[in-house]
């Protein structure tokens, strides 16, 4: 045109407010839960509405009663709730103990200090308790069983709050030796971490849908062993009744829920499963070890801190890390957020603001990581901070490479 106007569309204006990008699907979802869900399982979310007492969904329910015995690695019995996994946890406890039991509750972050509450809320507890970031003390666990009339033993297998993951066989070894009952709080671990329960000698274990299975926030799983089955008390909760769900949901005719399920969680969840499945619960949990340590090498390379104090025990679903010194959670995850589209966590308590954590579980990709690893780099550069280029990326290649990528 000749008066110019078209050439004056293509230059940028002065102050122009940043055009953002930013979309969910956009996003590098790399939080300890909720993750990222396949399409596939976002699919099988909206499906149209049907009834939970059709019987194509009593297939649904057998299927996925099949596949979370598969997931646990378990004979198990096994249910599903609908609720998050503090629902699993407080149907666990308040269906196993009361006022006349008295339980070890081992802690070492916000989740095993809320284990505590659980326990206490139903129960008699006896705290044994670690520093955020230390790992459970194995001993202290055997003594205070040891030393008093237990009938309990409760865990937080992998402490999502501090990236620490707690030495759950050898405390179910201390267990079994006094024949007692063993709960345990597999949220961040099943799925993602080896997870036995009759060779753990656990008596409940729970897991969280957002977590490991990259399923939908909402639902959580139980195994129970055949003892904790018998040994259920007299008066539960009337919803968290686990027996009722047990059975219901073990009917091999008619397996079901005693009430109406979260239906279109259900139907995702079993997209989830049928994915470890496909993918091997196995090769899932290699998957994770192998990025637990390249997230740890690789943040430790461009001169940050892993945030649990004996590397032996820091979690391969999460890695919690420092903030580096003189630069704040916001400018941190801010930045990482909306410049780079990585969303990691913060953290909680006395630590939010000082540590951050990246989640490496469920169905994250390699390329993801490298993605986020990338994006720190570059933000720390950002932030004035002094970071050798491509260290930290660099490791993440050499271990794709080494996993067989
Ligand atoms: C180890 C652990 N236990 C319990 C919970 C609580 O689970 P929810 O938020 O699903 O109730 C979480 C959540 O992050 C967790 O990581």
């Amino acid at each position: 045109m000749k008066d110019g106007s078209a050439e004056k569309c293509f230059i940028p204006l002065p102050n122009f407010p940043p055009v953002s990008h930013m979309d969910l699907d956009d996003n590098i979802f790399m939080l300890p839960g909720p993750v990222k869900m396949h399409p596939r399982v976002l699919r099988a979310m909206s499906l149209p509405a049907r009834a939970h007492r059709d019987p194509t969904f009593f297939e649904i329910h057998r299927e996925i009663r099949e596949l979370l015995k598969y997931t646990f690695q378990t004979n198990y019995d096994v249910a599903v709730i609908s609720g998050s996994g503090t629902a699993g946890m407080d149907a666990a406890i308040s269906n196993l103990l009361t006022k006349k039991h008295t339980a070890v509750v081992a802690h070492n972050g916000k989740f095993g200090e809320r284990l505590v509450e659980i326990v206490k809320r139903y129960s008699n507890a006896i705290a044994v308790g670690a520093e955020w970031g230390e790992v459970i003390d194995t001993e202290k666990v055997a003594e205070a069983v040891e030393e008093n009339d237990v009938d309990a033993v409760v865990l937080c297998h992998n402490e999502t709050s501090t990236g620490v993951t707690n030495p759950a066989w050898e405390i179910g070894k201390i267990a079994k030796k006094h024949g007692l009952l063993y709960i345990l709080d597999g949220i961040t671990s099943v799925g993602g971490i080896e997870v036995r329960p009759e060779k753990m000698g656990a008596d409940v274990v729970v897991f969280g849908s957002q977590k490991c299975v990259a399923a939908p926030a909402g639902m959580a799983a139980l195994a129970v062993s055949p003892r904790a089955e018998e040994m259920m008390v007299e008066n539960p909760p009337y919803y968290l009744d686990l027996k009722k769900h047990l059975e219901k949901y073990n009917n091999p005719e008619k397996a079901d829920t005693p009430y109406t399920c979260a239906i279109p969680l259900f139907q995702a969840l079993l997209e989830a499963l049928r994915m470890i499945k496909e993918e091997g619960i196995e090769e899932r949990w290699r998957k994770c070890a192998a990025m637990g340590e390249a997230t740890r090498e690789a943040v430790k390379a461009m001169g940050l801190k892993l945030f649990p104090r004996d590397e032996r025990y820091a979690s391969n679903t999460l890695t919690a890390i420092w903030l580096p010194e003189g630069v704040t959670d916001k400018e941190f995850r801010g930045t990482l957020k909306e410049k780079y589209h990585v969303v990691v966590a913060g953290a909680q308590e006395h630590i939010k603001g000082k540590v951050f954590r990246i989640g490496h579980m469920g169905i994250v990709k390699w390329t993801d990581l490298a993605a986020t690893i990338v994006a720190i780099e570059a933000t720390m550069r950002e932030l004035g901070l002094d970071v050798e280029r491509g260290a930290g990326p660099g490791v993440i290649a050499e271990h794709m490479a080494r996993y067989g990528l």
